[in-house]
């Protein structure tokens, strides 16, 4: 299971004896696909090292505020945006007042009060320091300002007395975080995509390319890892930077893309073909600039490229395969020989014959089709595509 896959969970540890649990804690979330990054309170320090939390979880541990070499790393508004759920775990009875106080004179206190995201309190506690009026209102008050309560359990505590207080079991500290985000469409899933055009080569500073920004492949890559996907996007060279949480591996030519290709996709779930792959490549790349004296007519011998999808189509077992077909004209029918010939379970057939559609646009106009049926969609941005076709994929894999 990894039900946080992609999701960023900042850990805060308070000082109390339970803090030796969230080391544990941090390696169960870490199991379940999170990415955690710690912050420990000064008393934190004195029950559990910073180094042991550093080396599980394979980033600098965050201690102070008011350091400049924490601020210039990564500063606590930065940690607060980073994060898509702060976890205090354990949480003090004087973290919660303070929390409940708005104060931000220490770094978990200040994250806490920038942050945005959702926020999950673990409490352990005295039994006494649990039941007193001022702990309950405090965390009254957390609750009522939307905060998540992991509330404690009984039994006999560090402290020798019995009663309510213990910190949450990390098995269920871990299934109440997983249960604090919906499970996507395509949890749990790895999925490759290919973008951009490829350049291929005539001599060291010309090539023969095509007009794809990338758009509509890296809308793809953003839409399948919003859906809970492990996704990686192979691209050819474009302006664009990698959508967060997707691994970017860039290429220039088709050769090197299908290289790329072929080392993930026996292992993937779902590949899909976006990029807009040069059919032909210059049998020989000049070694030198081809110079032009001399030379009224130029003739370049063009060999074809391998087909990517096609052979990752052809992988037994092999991933659930979309394709694209850029059309002018004859859109659905040369959509559904694409469909037949390369063996693919789902093309995406574009209209690429009108000014604001298609190649380099920010919007498209597409009809997916499948064995089953067409679903002519109409004209939207790349990204609202790109959701929809996610969510047809997802119930196609799913099924
Ligand atoms: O990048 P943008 O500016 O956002 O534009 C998006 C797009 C128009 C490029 C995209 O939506 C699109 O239609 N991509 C496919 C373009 C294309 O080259 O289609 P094709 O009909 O030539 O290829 C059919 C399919 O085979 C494609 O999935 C392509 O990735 C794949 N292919 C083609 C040739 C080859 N040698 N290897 C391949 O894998």
């Amino acid at each position: 299971m990894t039900e946080l896959a992609n999701k960023r969970i900042l850990l805060g540890v308070t000082g109390g004896i339970a803090a030796y649990k969230s080391a544990e804690l941090l390696r169960r979330l870490q199991d379940q696909g999170a990415s955690v990054r710690v912050v420990m309170t000064q008393a934190a320090t004195e029950f559990i090292t910073p180094l042991t939390m550093q080396a599980l979880s394979q980033h600098p541990v965050h201690l102070d505020l008011l350091s400049t070499e924490t601020e210039s790393a990564m500063g606590h508004i930065e940690l607060a945006r980073w994060a898509d759920l702060i976890l205090v775990a354990p949480a003090t009875a004087d973290f919660i007042a303070r929390f409940v106080a708005g104060r931000s004179d220490d770094l978990l206190t200040a994250i806490c009060l920038a942050a945005n995201c959702q926020l999950a309190v673990a409490p352990a506690m005295n039994q006494a320091m649990w039941s007193n009026p001022a702990t309950q209102s405090n965390l009254a008050a957390m609750q009522a300002r939307g905060v998540q309560l992991f509330a404690p359990g009984e039994g006999i505590q560090a402290c020798g007395e019995v009663g309510e207080g213990r910190l949450m079991e990390v098995p269920d500290l871990v299934a109440a975080t997983c249960g604090l985000f919906p499970r996507g469409l395509l949890a749990g899933k790895t999925m490759l995509v290919t973008a951009g055009p490829t350049r291929e080569a005539i001599d060291p500073v010309r090539y023969i390319s095509n007009h794809s920004s990338g758009k509509q492949g890296y809308a793809l890559a953003e839409a399948g890892m919003e859906a809970g996907a492990k996704v990686t996007l192979v691209s050819g060279p474009t302006s664009l930077a990698a959508p967060p949480r997707v691994e970017l591996v860039p290429v220039v030519s088709a050769q090197e893309m299908l290289a790329e290709v072929q080392a993930r996709a026996a292992a993937t779930d779902v590949f899909i073909g976006v990029a807009a792959v040069a059919d032909y490549r210059p049998v020989q790349c000049a070694q030198q600039k081809i110079k032009k004296a001399g030379n009224n007519k130029l003739t370049l011998e063009l060999e074809q490229n391998p087909d990517i999808l096609a052979r990752v189509a052809a992988l037994e077992p092999g991933p659930f395969t979309v394709g694209f077909a850029a059309e002018t004209n004859n859109l659905v029918d040369y959509a559904k020989g694409k469909l037949h010939s390369k063996r693919l379970d789902m093309i995406i057939a574009n209209n690429v014959a009108e000014p604001g559609i298609g190649f380099n646009a920010d919007e498209n106009e597409t009809t997916v089709i499948t064995a089953a049926r067409s679903l002519p969609l109409p004209r939207m941005s790349k990204q609202a595509l790109a959701r929809q076709l996610i969510t047809l994929i997802a119930e196609a894999v799913n099924q």
